[in-house]
C-alpha cells in the first residue's frame, strides 16, 4: 500500500520504518523537502520523503505523527484535497511543553485533537490509534509481555477496519485491539498520555502499556 507518514520525529520515523519493512511504499512528510531527519530516514530505509503535500498526495492512507497542537497546520500544508476520502490515522497527543516538563494537556475546542482534525478536514476518514503508548511498542507489541491494549476510534467503521488490519500486521492480536467506536472516544484516550508519563517516570521504562481487565 502507499502510505504517507506526516512527521519526521521519532514516531513518524519509527512507524515509517516498520511500514517500509512490511513492504509498503512510504513517503515521510515534513514542512520542507530537504529535512535532514527525513532524507536520512529515506537513505536508511529505502522509503521516500518530501513535503507534507508531496507525502499526502502519494499516500492512499495517511498517518499523522505531528505534534497535536500543530497537526491542523501540518495537515493544511498537506492539502485538504490530498486527504479527502482517505483513512487518516492520527497518533498525535495535544501536549503543551511551553511550561516545561511534565507537559500540560490541551483540550482542543472540538473535544480532542482527532475531532479537531476531523472538523477541519471533513472528507478525511479520521481514526485515532496508538497514541497511548511509546512508539517502540506501537510497532512491536511483543515488547510488553502479557495482555495489553491498543485503542482505536473513528466515525467511519471501514476506516477503523483498515486501521485494525494495519495493526494486525504490526503484531497486535484481535483480543488486544479495543475498538471504542466513534471518534469522540479520543476525548478519553488522548488524556491517557499524562498518566503514561507519570507511570513511565515511576516504573523507569517506556516498555509498558495499558491493559483493560474486565
Ligand atoms: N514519542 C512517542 O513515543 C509518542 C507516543 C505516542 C504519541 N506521540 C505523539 O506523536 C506525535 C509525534 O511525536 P514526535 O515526538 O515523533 O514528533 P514531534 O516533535 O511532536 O513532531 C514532529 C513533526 O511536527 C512537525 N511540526 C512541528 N512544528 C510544526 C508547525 N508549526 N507546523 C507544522 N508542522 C510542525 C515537524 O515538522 P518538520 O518535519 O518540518 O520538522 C515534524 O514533522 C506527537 O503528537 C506526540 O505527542 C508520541
Amino acid at each position: 500500500m502507499k502510505i504517507a507518514v506526516l512527521g519526521t520525529g521519532e514516531v513518524g520515523r519509527t512507524l515509517g520504518r516498520k511500514l517500509v519493512s512490511l513492504g509498503h511504499e512510504v513517503t515521510l512528510g515534513s514542512r520542507t523537502a530537504d529535512n535532514p531527519a527525513a532524507t536520512g530516514w529515506a537513505a536508511e530505509t529505502g522509503g521516500a520523503c518530501g513535503t507534507f503535500a508531496d507525502a499526502a498526495a502519494a499516500g492512499e492512507v495517511i498517518v499523522n505523527a505531528t505534534g497535536g497542537l500543530v497537526s491542523v497546520a501540518a495537515l493544511t500544508a498537506a492539502g485538504a484535497a490530498n486527504l479527502a476520502g482517505k483513512v487518516l490515522i492520527d497518533v498525535s497527543n495535544p501536549l503543551d511543553f511551553s511550561g516545561g516538563f511534565p507537559p500540560k494537556l490541551v483540550v482542543p475546542p472540538a473535544g480532542s485533537c482527532a475531532e479537531e482534525i476531523q472538523q477541519a478536514f471533513p472528507e478525511a476518514r479520521v481514526v485515532k490509534a496508538l497514541q497511548s503508548m511509546n512508539n517502540a511498542v506501537m510497532v512491536d507489541p511483543a515488547r510488553v509481555p502479557g495482555h495489553h491494549n491498543v485503542f482505536i476510534c473513528g466515525d467511519d467503521p471501514s476506516a477503523r477496519e483498515v486501521t485494525a488490519d494495519l495493526l494486525r500486521t504490526f503484531g497486535w492480536r484481535d483480543d488486544q485491539i479495543l475498538d471504542l467506536g466513534p471518534l469522540s472516544a479520543a476525548r478519553g484516550t488522548e488524556p491517557l498520555v499524562l498518566l503514561w508519563i507519570s507511570v513511565s517516570n515511576t516504573v523507569g521504562t517506556a516498555d509498558f502499556n495499558f491493559a483493560i481487565a474486565h
